[in-house]
């Protein structure tokens, strides 16, 4: 290329290697040329096959390139004289090209909140999302019922198209709604009126609103020592104090709470079972935390993240299923009942909460996508979701003995509390001068996937051992596992 434009544009690179089409390297390469003035505003463009031939592309896609740069305005093409750098560009200043920008990383003005919330924030790490053992968070994926999901995802893809590409309900999903208040009618024992449901983008998102909504700077949280990471991030998020508070063979210790914080405004709990300590909210504590809310004018935060997969004949009844002054605020998720990545869960409101939360949610939300929700509608009301509980339940109580029959030879250096729902437990170790994190670390290097109970804690306990998952994993791998965990126990 001997013209002066042919020279400039000899210099773009095309990597082969890159993931990048090399139509698009070449677009890039062109504009960043003539937005950082290289060429003037008139000056004409060589032939694309000499450009096509000079840069080894094949001419189709120097034409791609061309095409590309005309429609967008910065190249023009006069019939019979050639291709040129449009006339908009003579005299513009020129433009650092985009493939090159780097800000200078300056860092920004934060809020006073963010500042004191950044700091205290517990490390949550990318969740999980390898099967594997001991994952926790992840159900069994593998035995998800897919060919039924792809029907109906298929049959609401065809549906009418308002319907699945407009704007949705901002609560959510009519149907949904009444799908999740028929569902935890019949399996947990909650009586709510569709209106009381909101579909969120995940139980993460129902904890963040509900801080939103109900707490000041400085405000009191009693918080399960151990307890969940998200949800305690979320309510520091807003400002809030999060008082440790015990937890017992019994669940959260209410009398810890009181002598703590007798004015708190908010508690969370995971009753039906205790993140992470496996532990079951005794009914005589499920009392005592209703009446203390009730004195201290206080919210409960009920997270039943995975009380769906209860071990027993017969659940204990759920803290909204006996609330009757309007004192909790029931957390759903699909991350366990059927997969994570649906980011679809639901928060069941009091009945005088309802108005507020509309009003938030319609004011200042746009909801969750609207197909998702109609699949899981669907697959609630044709009974596939019972019928998947009902076969995952199962499935977590054999992996779940597997796990603690096999677990046997671990009882000199760890012991394996006995979960009675869900699909994760934990693992005391015995001297509790070994560390966790140096644990987890060989447990990693030989595969396995641990985290420490001191990841949950926000004040120290006494007690040291791991989480240990057994719903994501197969029966030949939990066994494996364990053998690998008893090798670096030893
Ligand atoms: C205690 C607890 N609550 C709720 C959830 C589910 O959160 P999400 O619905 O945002 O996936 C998890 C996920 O692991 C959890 O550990």
């Amino acid at each position: 290329m001997k013209t002066k434009a042919g020279a400039i544009l000899s210099s773009i690179r095309i990597d082969r290697s890159l993931d990048r089409k090399i139509s698009v390297q070449l677009y890039m390469g062109l504009r960043d040329i003539i937005l950082s003035g290289g060429l003037n505003g008139g000056e004409r463009l060589p032939a694309t096959r000499t450009l096509a031939s000079e840069l080894g592309v094949s001419r189709t896609t120097a034409l791609d390139a061309v095409s590309r740069l005309i429609s967008e305005g910065l190249l023009e093409s006069h019939i019979g004289a050639g291709t040129f750098v449009s006339h908009t560009m003579t005299g513009r200043a020129p433009v650092v090209p985009q493939t090159a920008t780097r800000d200078a990383g300056r860092q920004p003005r934060l809020s006073p909140s963010v500042i004191q919330a950044r700091a205290l924030f517990a490390e949550r790490r990318r969740l999980p999302h390898k099967s594997q053992a001991f994952v926790t968070a992840l159900p069994a994926l593998h035995l998800f019922p897919m060919a039924q999901w792809a029907r109906l995802s298929a049959r609401h893809l065809r549906s009418d198209r308002d319907a699945v590409m407009g704007y949705g309900n901002p609560y959510g999903l009519p149907r949904l709604r009444a799908a999740i208040a028929t569902h935890l009618n019949a399996s947990r024992g909650i009586q709510c009126d569709p209106e009381q449901v909101f579909v969120v983008g995940g139980a993460q998102q129902a904890f963040s609103l509900i801080g939103n909504l109900l707490l000041d700077r400085g405000e009191k949280v009693w918080f399960e020592n151990p307890g969940a990471i998200g949800a305690r991030n979320a309510f520091i998020s807003q400002g809030a104090e999060l008082v440790p508070v015990a937890v017992d063979d019994e669940g959260i210790v209410v009398e810890d709470g009181l002598a703590k914080a007798p004015d708190f405004r908010l508690a969370f709990v995971t009753p039906s079972h205790q993140q992470p300590l496996s532990k079951v909210l005794s009914l005589a504590r499920r009392l005592a935390l209703l009446d203390a809310a009730d004195r201290a004018d206080a919210y409960i935060v009920e997270d039943d993240y995975d009380g769906d997969f209860y071990f027993g004949d017969q659940p204990l009844p759920t803290l909204k299923s006996i609330d009757t002054n309007g004192r909790v605020i029931y957390v759903g998720t699909f991350s366990k009942t059927l997969f994570p990545s649906l980011r679809l869960g639901f928060l069941v409101a009091p009945a005088g909460m309802v108005d507020v939360i509309s009003t938030l949610f319609s004011a200042a939300l746009s909801g969750v996508p609207t197909w998702p929700q109609a699949i899981v509608a669907d697959f609630i009301d044709e009974g596939h979701f019972s019928t998947h509980i009902r076969t995952m339940r199962q499935h977590y109580r054999k992996r779940h003995e597997i796990l603690h029959q096999h677990s046997r030879q671990l009882e000199p250096y760890m012991h394996i509390q006995r979960a009675l729902a869900g699909f994760h437990t934990v693992g005391y170790f015995r001297d509790t001068e070994r560390s966790e994190t140096e644990f987890i670390e060989a447990a990693s290097a030989a595969g396995l996937t641990l985290s420490g109970i001191g990841r949950y804690c926000l004040a120290p306990i006494e007690r040291k051992g791991v989480v240990i998952g057994y719903g994501a994993a197969s029966e030949s791998e939990i066994r494996q596992g364990v053998d690998v965990l008893a090798q670096l126990l030893a």
